[in-house]
Order: structure tokens, then sequence, then C-alpha cells
């Protein structure tokens, strides 16, 4: 990925940079900050708090913006009120999504945080395919109900049950589910903000994992394991107001 070097004209040996290595992997020498490129995992924490901005990666700097107020808070009620009246949309307008819409919400989940660092989350984009998919995982899923997988009253013979006819399915995967999870989570609320609507098609997911021909078709290796299935596209539907859940399970200790 990249290997940090520290400008010594600029380090002022605040050792912020120091002690905010999680992995130890800067000295102060001489009053200078001396990074090692040898424990590092790449988390960028002495870029992100270095005020003097000498620390420096030698690629992807592209990545790194500057803290600005105005673009970079959120009001909690805002934020809130958007994860509260976020719906499971499962009604869409034939309208393709734009390719930079979609751009942006797997930035969405690039950014997303991952165990040690690993950023181990991949990616896969269906939308030419989708017809071919849907077919053979509809008749997976209706072979799993005939011998007597249970799936509460759904109903399998409705019109495109797996993806509801949703033009676009973005799928992650990853070794791990925490980090592809967390990921999908954010992609979906950067759909959200984009005015798109989405839900996560666990069926699809259950069904693809065990399947050649899919696995084929999305060019999968043998341990790679999709975590979530995120069908996207523009509501044909409306929400007016956000919906009870039950009230959180909390042990104050
Ligand atoms: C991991 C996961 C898998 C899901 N799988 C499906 C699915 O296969 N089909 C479907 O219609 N909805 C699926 N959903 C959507 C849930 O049914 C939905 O989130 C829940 O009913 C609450 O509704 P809401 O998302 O509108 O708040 C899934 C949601 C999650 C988080």
């Amino acid at each position: 990925m990249f290997r940090i070097s520290i400008d010594h004209n600029s380090c002022t040996g605040c050792g912020l940079c120091v002690s905010d290595c999680l992995v130890n992997d800067i000295e102060l020498t001489n009053g200078k900050a001396l990074p090692h490129n040898e424990n590092c995992f790449k988390c960028g924490h002495c870029i992100a708090i270095c005020p003097q901005k000498a620390v420096e990666p030698d690629n992807g700097r592209e990545d790194i913006k500057e803290y600005d107020e105005d673009f970079f808070t959120i009001e909690p009620e805002t934020f809130l009120n958007v994860v509260k009246f976020r719906r499971s949309v499962r009604h869409y307008q034939d309208k393709k999504v734009e390719l930079d819409k979609i751009e942006k919400i797997i930035e969405a989940g690039r950014f997303t945080e991952t165990a040690s660092n690993s950023q181990g989350v991949s990616y896969i984009v269906i939308r030419k395919e989708i017809p071919q998919i849907r077919e053979i995982a509809a008749k997976k899923l209706k072979r799993l109900v005939k011998i007597g997988y249970n799936i509460k009253g759904l109903d399998i013979d409705k019109d495109d049950f797996l993806f509801r006819n949703a033009p676009a399915l973005l799928l992650t995967l990853a070794k791990s589910e925490v980090d592809a999870g967390l990921a999908a989570s954010n992609m979906e609320i950067m759909a959200v903000t984009q005015g798109l609507g989405a839900f996560f098609s666990g069926l699809f997911v259950m069904i693809a994992n065990h399947d050649k021909k899919i696995k084929d078709i999305l060019e999968m290796q043998e341990d790679d394991k999709i975590v979530t299935c995120m069908a996207v596209g523009y509501p044909n539907v409306k929400y007016f107001r956000t919906v009870p859940r039950k009230k959180a399970n909390i042990r104050w200790k």
C-alpha cells in the first residue's frame, strides 16, 4: 500500500504521531519523529494527526482531504433521522443507477473501518447479469422450499422475489462478516443520501455462496465469500414517516 516518510523540516517533534501509533512504529529521535515502516499496518493515523502535515505516504495522496467543518460534520438529530427513516425498498422504477452514484456507494464501503485495517472487503456490481443469476437462484430457492426450507409465509412466486426488479446489485465479499457488514451499512446510507433506495437480499447470499454456477458467473475464487447483497435503484414507493422498533435491550453496568 504505502510507506510513510516524515519531513524533518516541518516536523516539530510534538510526538502526536508517536503516541497515536497503535503498533509503536514511530519513535522520537533528536526531537524528530522517525517512522520505521516495519509494524505499520497503514491505518494512516500519523498522516491524519500531524498538525504540520509533515507525514506523507508514498502513494494514495489523492485520498487525503483536509478537515473542513462545513463539509465533515452532521447534526446528531439529522443523522438519527436518516437512520430511522431508511427503509428496505422493494419497489423500483425502471431506471438505471448512474455509474458515479454506484462508485460513491462503493467509496463509502472502501473508507469503512476494518479489523486490523485489513481492508479485505471486495465488491461485485451486478447489472447485466441480473436476469441470468436471478433465474438460477430462484430455481434453487424453490427447490429448497420444496424440501422444507422455511421462509415464513413469503411468496416465492411473486415477481422477482429475490431482487424486486432492482436495476443493480452490490455485493460485499470478505473473510470477516463484521468488516463487510459494516461497509455494507455505510453503503446503504450512501445510497439513500443520493436519492436511491436499497434492501439486502439475505436469501440470495445464502444461495449464491453454495452455487457453483452463480460463483462462476461472478468469477468468484474458491475462498471468496459473499457477505451482503444490496439491491439498489430508484424507489417507486414513498414513505411518510418512521416506524416503531423494539425497545433497546440494554444492560447498564
Ligand atoms: C442481513 C439482512 C438480510 C435481509 N434479507 C432480506 C431478503 O432476503 N429479502 C427481503 O425482502 N428483505 C431482506 N432484508 C430486509 C429486512 O427484512 C428489513 O431490514 C426488516 O424487515 C426491517 O425493515 P426496514 O429495513 O424497512 O427497516 C434483510 C435485511 C438484512 C439486514
